[in-house]
């Protein structure tokens, strides 16, 4: 049998270990953030229309710019966040925000180049930093999982870094970030500034998306996905908005016609149902606050959330609380510091059955 240490793989890549969120099929998945609430029937017959409809022509590659798809994200970004003036020339689009992260690398990283980022945060950043073979440098976030903007200038001043990642709502502590420490940082940054976006739409009342802060800084790119409140996850669809010169930038990175027909299509059917998807994100807003009060009054520690799961702890042996809520069908996240877990906001259902697991283990 041939193992990978005896294929010419490039050193940096040697004994790394590919991503890993366990794919368990169990009752109950709140392991990783998805939105619980499947498409209504409507929806997915409109959808099953758009793909035939698609179909109909994959003889043909697909729109290489994705324009239209581009134009109907910039218009719900423009509903998202009034006065934020977005055209198509100002979104990009990919597969995954994953992707866009990837490309934003290729483009503005690679050797002989940094990254920093504020842990703990999203894991994918460094593993697609050193991927795309750019040196990660991890600066820390404080007590609270917030940034402190004078330590971040700090790291910054003292890194250089030619990416900085910035994730608000921070997966897994659900932090947003106040403007003060964004604008902080985009003054100190040498760099291209990436604030990942993925969970924005479940922020709370008075947090301000990054988006206010896009005209006039064209080092500032705001990462958003369709996987979490948009409850899209399998279509794969990521995008991003920034100066159009960013945008430049990225068309000579990415692969040629990267987003099929397909996907195109079903994106653009899902943001013409938005207001149908993004209910639920009120719903799941509601649930997210009932479970952060309800793990207090269990004495336990919770971070506050602006987002779609909660950072839950301390326990000194986690693994022991991990294992004991997979042996009764629900599965959340080993993740972030040592001694807390993370777990996903679902259904009601889903909730009650993780509040009884919770309580037989305890
Ligand atoms: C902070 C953050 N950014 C980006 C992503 C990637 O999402 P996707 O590639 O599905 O758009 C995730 C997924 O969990 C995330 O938590």
């Amino acid at each position: 049998m041939t193992s990978l240490a005896d294929l010419p793989i490039r050193d940096d890549l040697r004994g790394r270990e590919p991503y890993g969120a366990p794919q368990l099929d169990v009752p109950v998945a709140l392991n990783t953030n998805e939105n619980p609430y499947p498409p209504s029937e409507r929806l997915v017959k409109a959808i099953g229309e758009a793909a035939a409809a698609a179909a109909a022509g994959l003889n043909r590659y697909p729109d290489r710019d994705a324009t239209a798809l581009r134009e109907d994200l910039a218009a719900f970004l423009n509903a998202d966040t009034p006065g934020a003036g977005l055209t198509a020339r100002h979104v990009w689009a990919a597969n995954g925000s994953n992707e866009i992260i990837q490309q934003i690398l290729q483009a503005f990283g690679g050797p002989g180049r940094t990254a920093l980022g504020f842990e703990p945060s999203y894991s994918m950043h460094p593993i697609i930093t050193r991927v795309t073979a750019t040196a990660w440098v991890n600066a820390h976030r404080d007590e609270d999982f917030g940034i402190d903007p004078d330590a971040a200038v700090a790291a910054i001043e003292r890194h250089r870094p030619d990416v900085v990642f910035l994730t608000s709502p921070n997966n897994p502590t659900g932090t947003a970030l106040p403007p003060k420490v964004i604008e902080a940082v985009l003054d100190a940054a040498p760099g291209m500034v990436v604030v990942d976006e993925a969970y924005a739409e479940f922020r709370r009342e008075g947090s301000p998306s990054a988006l206010t802060l896009l005209p006039g800084r064209p080092r500032l790119i705001v990462t958003r996905t369709m996987s979490k409140a948009f409850a899209m996850a399998g279509t794969r669809l990521g995008y991003l908005a920034a100066d159009p010169a960013v945008v430049d930038a990225l068309l000579l990175v990415r692969l040629p016609y990267h987003l099929s027909a397909v996907t195109q299509a079903v994106a653009r059917t899902a943001l013409a149902h938005g207001d149908e998807l993004l209910a639920t994100v009120e719903l799941l807003r509601r649930e997210r606050d009932d479970l952060v009060a309800w793990l207090r009054r269990e004495g336990l520690t919770a971070a506050d959330s602006d987002a779609n799961f909660v950072l839950f702890g301390t326990f000194p042996d986690r693994r022991r609380i991990w294992q004991g809520l997979l042996d009764r069908g629900v599965l959340i996240r080993e993740v972030g510091p040592p001694e807390w877990l993370r777990v996903s906001v679902g259904t009601p259902e889903e909730m009650a059955a993780f509040r009884t697991a919770f309580k037989e283990i305890l």
